[in-house]
């Protein structure tokens, strides 16, 4: 069987999670140059922001790297939903002063698409992750044809098998400690998504293909109890997250400092997704789940402005401030020096 190093082509079975807004290509490279499969997420870039990085990560590395796109398909907007939204946040603007009237609607996050796709048929990268399922078949084609070994997460047993069968080449098992959104795509009800330590035995008992667990490992014993638990390799984000080529704000990077990290929630109120983030002022105020928030990525306008506001002010309690569960593993050395002590975690035998 192909090992899972063959597919990422490293020396790791470790890959740098994709950190849409807190990372680029210099945390990349840094993580594919020190052994591990750096990731470049691309869901909040422009096409040409994502051409500008590509190319960094091809200067900065001849090594392996991953490219991560979100696959949603973009709602109809909805008039009623957005003005439901705008009640919802109208005291915020009245406190902060802002005038409704004058903010955007739009998305805040782009999906995988065939303009995205030409752009990267530009570089063929050696792996292409997804979240949120896969593109459509023909896009998968276009990827696969260049040669890059595809990826995605899985929040379920049955998100995995439909992944090996639609094309996959390794399932990402996202367990309900990761931080950030949510990958799930077959089912929207969040009661059916499984811890870590659940659901990794799971999927690696349904699927043939090598199985890569994410989610709330921090340091090198969560990596080797994962491989004890038939990982055949491990995607970690959050402890990556106070490491020099993070772009993580200063805002969120106390906030993971302090006890404050200890307790997370998933959240809608952001993106319109469930995404993990340390509770804050907006999570507790208006429920960390709430119906108010229109459909991903929509509600991500709305509160825009609110978050820049209260930034400007030195508070956090309007930002997404994402983090798994875990967040014990963040340290404020390089990313090269994560890698190298999360990698302790691997058996020699891997
Ligand atoms: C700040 C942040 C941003 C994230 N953005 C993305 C993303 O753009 N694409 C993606 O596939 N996963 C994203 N994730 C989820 C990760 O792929 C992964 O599932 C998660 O980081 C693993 O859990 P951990 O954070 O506990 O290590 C993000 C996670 C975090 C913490």
């Amino acid at each position: 069987m192909t090992t899972l190093k063959q597919i990422l082509g490293t020396e790791l079975p470790l890959i740098q999670a994709p950190m849409a807004g807190i990372q680029g290509s210099a945390m990349a490279i840094a993580v594919s140059n020190a052994g591990g499969l750096g990731s470049l997420p691309c869901a909040m870039l422009s096409p040409d922001a994502m051409r500008s990085e590509l190319a960094a990560i091809r200067a900065g590395t001849g090594k392996s790297y991953n490219v991560n796109f979100f696959c949603h398909t973009p709602p109809e907007p909805s008039a009623e939903r957005e003005a439901t939204w705008r009640a919802a946040l109208a005291p915020y603007y009245a406190e902060f002063g802002i005038d409704a009237a004058g903010i955007p609607t739009g998305p805040g996050r782009n999906p995988f698409s065939a303009e995205v796709a030409n752009l990267l048929a530009e570089f063929r990268p050696p792996v292409v992750s997804f979240h949120f399922g896969l593109p459509s078949e023909a896009l998968l084609a276009q990827v696969r044809s260049w040669g890059s070994k595809v990826l995605a997460s899985a929040t379920t047993v049955e998100e995995a098998v439909w992944l090996e069968a639609h094309g996959a080449d390794a399932v990402i098992a996202q367990g309900l400690e990761a931080g950030g959104h949510r990958g799930h795509f077959l089912s929207h009800d969040l009661t059916k998504q499984l811890g870590t330590f659940a659901l990794l035995p799971q999927v690696v008992r349904a699927v043939k293909l090598p199985v890569i667990a994410a989610g709330g490992i921090a340091d090198a014993n969560g990596v080797a109890a994962a491989i004890a638990l038939g990982a055949a390799g491990v995607q970690i984000g959050t402890a990556y997250m106070l490491t020099p080529e993070a772009t993580t704000s200063a805002i969120h990077r106390a906030a993971l400092k302090s006890e404050a990290a200890r307790h997370t929630a998933l959240t809608n109120l952001f993106t319109g997704r469930p995404a993990r983030g340390i509770v804050n002022r907006v999570m507790r105020e208006l429920g960390p789940i709430g119906s108010a928030a229109p459909e991903f990525p929509l509600a991500t306008s709305g509160i825009a402005p609110l978050r820049a506001k209260a930034e400007a002010q030195g508070s956090g309690d309007f930002s997404p401030l994402w983090s798994g569960q875990n967040a014990t593993g963040c340290r404020e050395v390089s990313s090269a020096e994560v890698t190298q002590a999360l990698a302790e975690g691997f058996p020699a035998s891997l």
